[in-house]
């Protein structure tokens, strides 16, 4: 690991990051979830995007955080039809496969694309509209631009979030991921607080918000803390996001304090947090997005200086281009796996735009960057070197 940063080079990594972003933000207002990697290019996915636009929000690139969602709502508007359809079944009691759901990713232009992935995955479908709801808050916006594409992913949440699905590493198709409930439970409890709903739908969302949370009190705590899936006993690096930024879980509760001991004690090596025990991606690395988060919970909890500490590892993973990777490989969970990767899809994802967004989110969040009072709307001051690669999609 690269030696850690001071002050200064802490916020600067910030705003640069903010920039970076910002320079790589498609005009359709999709973000890239990594310009230069091989299985991502040309794609923007909506749990990466809303995280990112999250990010953005919290340092004031508000039209940047606000076009991701235009993106997102003309999305879920041109899918109405399929949408309803999915209803439709669902209610008839004879719901469709999951190849006929909604995807994960989608091209910057919002089509499907052509390239097989592991679609079903709902997560996304919460997170964006947790994340359009506190930008709106945050900077006093109206909701009504996106509206429709809320009412829409609510009506589609309300289909599908009992059913298992890939979790947010796109695997485990079968289980039922907690970090995937925390998900829904933000988006549509956000959705409904925001009341921007038809009674009669907000009323069905907040029955399906307090479902999950009693099937996540039941299945979804051990020993205190959040598990990977319902029935596990592990704990996977993402369940701190519930914690912080989504706030599914308060942050001064015991739940939150054991949730994120246990991903400390299971999953942390020097402030570096792994997927879960187990992951072999690239080895299975070190994720500078989860140690944010992992941040980001310490500091729901009052422990600023953990929190700092985790943004401290983060920055270290930095490159000389001033990149933040997806993972980095200083502590291996399986050695033997990464050159099967390598072969398969190349170095890895560099930079993860997701990455920085958690960065500047957890920057913003203990005081070590401020970011101007508004980005304007394009804040890009570095060349983009990607984007015509970026764009070939
Ligand atoms: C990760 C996903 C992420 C995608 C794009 C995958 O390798 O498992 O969580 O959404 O990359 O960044």
């Amino acid at each position: 690991m690269t030696s850690r940063l001071d002050d200064e080079s802490l916020a600067s990594l910030a705003a640069h990051s903010v920039e970076l972003i910002s320079t790589l933000q498609h005009p359709s207002g999709a973000y890239p979830a990594s310009p230069t990697f091989s299985a991502y290019t040309g794609y923007s996915w909506f749990r990466d995007g809303a995280f990112i636009a999250d990010g953005m929000s919290s340092a004031n690139a508000i039209e940047s955080a606000s076009r991701f969602f235009d993106w997102c709502a003309s999305i879920l508007i041109a899918r109405r039809a399929q949408i309803e359809t999915i209803e439709r079944a669902e209610a008839a009691g004879t719901p469709l496969d999951n190849s006929q759901m909604l995807a994960t990713r989608f091209t910057f232009d919002g089509a499907e694309g052509d390239d097989d992935w592991w679609d079903f995955q709902t997560d996304g479908y919460g997170t964006w509209m947790w994340a359009a709801v506190a930008h709106s808050r945050r900077h006093g916006l109206g909701l009504e631009r996106w509206r429709e594409g809320i009412e829409l992913s609510v009506r589609y949440l309300l289909a599908t979030w009992e059913r298992p699905c890939f979790d947010w590493w796109e695997e485990f198709e079968t289980e039922r991921h907690v970090s995937t409930l925390g998900c829904v439970i933000a988006g549509l409890s956000a959705a409904v607080s925001a009341d921007v709903l038809p009674a009669d739908i907000a009323t069905r969302a907040t029955v399906a918000t307090t479902a999950a949370r009693e099937i996540i009190e039941l299945d979804g705590v051990r020993d205190g803390h959040l598990v990977k899936w319902l029935g596990s006993v592990a704990v996977d690096g993402s369940l701190a996001a519930l914690i912080s930024p989504l706030a599914v879980v308060d942050g001064a509760s015991a739940l939150a304090a054991a949730s994120t001991a246990r991903i400390d004690h299971e999953l942390t090596v020097d402030g570096g947090v792994h997927r879960y025990l187990g992951d072999t991606f690239y080895g299975g690395g070190q994720w500078p997005l989860l140690s944010c988060m992992l941040g980001l919970a310490y500091a729901a909890g009052g422990d600023t200086a953990r929190a700092r500490n985790q943004l401290e590892w983060a920055a270290s993973t930095v490159t000389a281009e001033g990149f933040l990777p997806e993972q980095v490989d200083d502590d291996l969970l399986d050695p033997s796996r990464v050159a099967e990767w390598q072969e398969r899809w190349g170095s890895v994802a560099t930079p993860l735009l997701w990455s920085h967004a958690m960065y500047v989110r957890l920057a913003v969040e203990i005081g070590m960057y401020s970011p101007p009072a508004e980005w304007p709307a394009s804040v890009a001051t570095t060349e983009n070197h990607f984007r015509n690669e970026s764009e070939t999609d």
